[in-house]
């Protein structure tokens, strides 16, 4: 039997609904829910950006979810390796392995910009550790992210230490002694992002804070806004990636991939929304801007710090914890490359982990320099979707946007349209009710919402 009591199992058994949990939950919360999620929602105007964003977690996020995890539990093996099974099984084309090499190639690029942030947070824990944060203006603790972002070399050192820190976990096999750790480090994250809502409203910038988030204006919104707020989506649930679908294959046959699935979004969900209330009354307590970008906690988190009692300690403590969300996070995205290059090469685990991470690593210096040096080179500027963007908006908007949402699509279609609902039926093992709106909403609601989503703002 499965239960969700933590403390219930310690070294003893772990269920595998509550492991797939845990390691889902690791996957899926990250840099995406805390630093993602409140600068891209500045960046697109709030509310109305948030509740588009909600309703693309509801209507597409969490139906991709529960067909990656069935995929996934279906074929038991790694992503590319399941798709090649059930094509065979169901007498498909081959190109729907698309699914899992297009997913693969994206969790790579992801995660050479996502280890360059991970050592930014990795640097603030001595930022915040050492005091230097403790009295200053806002100005000047924009000033201390400005001079983080300008120099490459430094940039280049937290980068590599996180990496290091990814590869270490993945070669050593400890990630499922760290899937157990998130079982403590995840609630105590939640708990320090509670406190910072706590001080946010002692600010005289909560209630506007609060509207900026929840009160929608849709004239602030545009149609890019929506590929945004659907890439997020994608992007936040780990979905397109085969992530969840490498995950979902240790899922035993008993337990129920709906309502795990719905845990783990709305996990998500909710850490995203609580770290939104913690920052933005921050922002605008300080006069800060909302649209202020990439650095948008790094600025406004640190003001709070400085400025609230026991701000050095809980600061601290909030910044390893971001960098362990962030770890789980990247061992995620760099599992999917170590195991195609285990099938492809022969390489063994140890030789693949450093192969694909050394890979990583390389390509991340096109991020540290985009935001220095690099920072005026636009390489598909060419084209309007891409103006003004640099080598790391360029990784970020590419993956995020078009990679995880077409990855995604083909899942949906994949479950909607070449399975037999009897096979789904057996996989998900559900109420009748419950089954035919997942199978209408699998099948044409997430599909044509996802379709629509990205030819609107990409073909104008
Ligand atoms: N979901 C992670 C986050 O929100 C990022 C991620 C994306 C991880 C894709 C794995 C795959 O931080
Ligand atoms: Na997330």
């Amino acid at each position: 039997t499965t239960t969700t009591n933590a403390t219930g199992h310690q070294g003893l058994h772990w269920s595998s609904r509550w492991a797939f949990i845990m390691a889902a939950t690791g996957s899926a919360v990250g840099l995406g829910n805390i630093w993602k999620f409140p600068y891209i929602t500045g960046e697109n105007g709030g509310g109305a950006f948030v509740l588009v964003y909600l309703a693309c977690i509801a209507i597409v996020g969490l139906p991709i979810l529960i067909a990656e995890v069935l995929l996934g539990r279906k074929g038991g093996k790694s992503p590319i390796a399941s798709m090649r099974d059930l094509i065979r099984e169901h007498n498909a084309k081959a190109g729907w392995v698309s699914i899992g090499t297009l997913g693969t190639v994206a969790a790579f690029l992801i995660l050479s910009f996502y280890s360059v942030i991970g050592g930014w947070a990795v640097n603030y824990v001595g930022y915040t550790f050492s005091g230097d944060f403790v009295g200053q203006s806002s100005d000047a603790v924009g000033g201390i992210f400005g001079s983080m972002l300008a120099d490459p070399s430094t940039l280049l050192f937290w980068h590599s230490i996180f990496m290091a820190c990814v590869l270490f976990i993945v070669a050593r096999g400890v990630k499922s002694g760290l899937e157990k750790a998130v079982t403590y480090l995840m609630p105590a994250l939640f708990i320090l992002m509670v406190i910072m809502v706590g001080y946010a409203m002692t600010t005289d910038g909560f209630t506007q804070g609060v509207n900026f988030l929840f009160n929608p204006d849709f004239s602030k919104l545009s149609s890019e806004g929506v590929l945004k707020a659907l890439g997020h989506a994608f992007f936040t649930l780990s979905l397109g990636t085969g992530v969840m679908m490498a995950y979902g294959s240790y899922l035993d046959q008993d337990v129920s991939i709906a309502k795990t699935s719905i845990t783990v979004g709305l996990m998500d969900t909710l850490v995203a929304l609580v770290a939104g209330m913690a920052i933005f009354p921050i922002v605008f307590a300080n006069g800060m801007e909302p649209s202020a970008g990439p650095g948008l906690i790094f600025v406004s988190l640190p003001m709070a710090f400085g400025s609230m009692s026991m701000g050095t300690l809980i600061g601290t403590l909030f910044f390893i914890l971001l960098v362990f969300a962030a770890l789980t996070s990247a061992i995620s995205l760099l599992e999917p490359s170590v195991e195609w290059l285990e099938e492809r090469s022969g390489f063994n685990r140890l030789t693949a982990t450093l192969a694909a991470g050394g890979a990583v690593w390389f390509l991340g210096i096109a991020t540290v320099l985009s935001l220095n040096v690099w920072s005026d080179v636009h390489p598909l500027g060419m084209f309007a979707v891409f103006e003004g963007k640099t080598i790391f908006d360029l990784l970020d908007y590419i993956t995020a946007n078009i990679m995880l949402p077409l990855a995604g699509l083909l899942a949906a279609l994949y479950v909607g349209w070449v399975m037999k609902k009897e096979d789904v039926a057996d996989e998900l093992n559900m109420s009748q009710g419950a089954l035919s709106l997942f199978w209408n909403v699998t099948r044409y609601v997430t599909p044509l919402a996802v379709i629509i989503v990205m030819y609107k703002s990409i073909m104008g």
